[in-house]
């Protein structure tokens, strides 16, 4: 028989506090079932935020915003500044003759360009003139500045790992007040170099990075290559002809925190519906479509951007001609830290 307790429960559980320490048996959802999922599926139309942001181009200059950039918010995520929740997403327009100045932080970048033609962003000493459909990547405190040299303006959509670097308590942020940085190789020199993969510049040596050392991966490459292999197959059931860009140093990700895709679904595709712990931001290169993300159908047409959280079902369909998405993941940083879960999931109906 149990003996009869010599304390009270309720006063000891009243002195924990004073002493900063707590029951476990008593705290409720710390280990969670599954990931709590607060970010939801979402499109932000580009009509609708390019309309605002070359308003934003009345309001602010792009030197005193430092960026201009209208930043995407999930609705689920209670105003904080991250489309699912570890990713970042913005639109950043910059007007003719503007410079965003020279920074660098902890927080790594990529930019897929929307809009214009002959913009430049500078990473590590290279200069980089940036197309529509270009993917420029930034790693971690490297260098960067953008300038407009070109007469309309210049449109791409940011992605960073923001929310997953202050949530890791890391962020570093350096602003030396100048424009533009100085450039020590030439323009584009590793897209020319590095990109081609089978073909490894040895005076380059040993790259000791994490990151990947190409600066920019051309549209007129990428959808090339996009449209030869759509040509001999189609790809897979979940996200059909689909590329992920690759360091070409190590063949992985780009850059440590953030993965980027580009897939092509051809006319009529009907994806499988899966899941995956990883989150993704889709930005609709060109076409029309749907993806329907935990039963919510999300329509989506060129330029729009929509994010997939993570552990949500979704499933994508092409309309009556092809698409082409890209996106940029958190998927690296799952994928090293063994917490990269994947499950079918039966279709849904929406
Ligand atoms: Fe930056
Ligand atoms: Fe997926």
């Amino acid at each position: 028989m149990a003996s009869p307790p010599t304390v009270d429960p309720e006063v000891f559980y009243s002195k924990l506090p004073a002493f900063h320490v707590e029951p476990l048996w008593r705290a409720r959802g710390l280990m969670r079932p599954a990931p709590g999922r607060e970010a939801v599926g979402c499109v932000w139309r580009y009509d609708e935020v390019r309309r605002l942001l070359l308003e934003s181009g009345d309001v602010v200059t792009a030197a005193e915003a430092d960026r201009r950039v209208l930043m995407l918010l999930n609705p689920g995520l209670d105003g904080a500044a991250a489309a699912t929740a570890n990713l970042y997403a913005g639109l950043q327009l910059v007007l003719p003759g503007e410079v965003a100045p020279k920074h660098r932080h902890a927080a790594a970048a990529i930019r897929f360009i929307v809009e214009g033609d002959g913009a430049y962003t500078a990473v590590d000493g290279e200069k980089s003139v940036m197309r529509p459909g270009d993917l420029v990547l930034t790693p971690n405190w490297t260098w960067h500045d953008h300038g407009n040299e070109s007469d309309g303006p210049m449109i791409w959509l940011d992605g960073l790992d923001i929310p997953l670097v202050n949530k890791l308590d890391v962020p570093f942020f350096e602003s030396p007040g100048e424009d533009r940085q100085l450039l020590t190789r030439p323009d584009d020199a590793s897209a020319r170099h590095w990109a081609q993969g089978r073909l490894r510049p040895l005076w380059e040596g040993d790259w000791q990075r994490r990151y990947s050392p190409v600066v920019n991966y051309p549209w007129t490459v990428t959808e090339r290559v996009l449209r030869d292999a759509a040509a001999d197959t189609d790809g897979t059931p979940h996200d059909g002809v689909v590329f992920r860009y690759t360091n070409p140093v190590d063949g992985g990700h780009v850059l440590p925190t953030l993965g980027c895709a580009v897939q092509l679904l051809k006319a009529g595709f009907r994806g499988a519906a899966h899941r995956h712990t990883s989150a993704a931001v889709y930005h609709v290169v060109r076409g029309n479509g749907a993806t329907i993300v935990d039963g919510a159908r999300l329509t989506w047409g060129p330029g729009d951007t929509f994010a997939v959280p993570g552990w949500a079902v979704h499933e994508h369909a092409a309309g009556d001609e092809e698409a082409i998405l890209f996106s940029f993941t958190d998927e690296p940083v799952l994928e090293s830290l063994d917490l990269l879960r994947t499950a079918p999931a039966d279709r849904q109906e929406a």
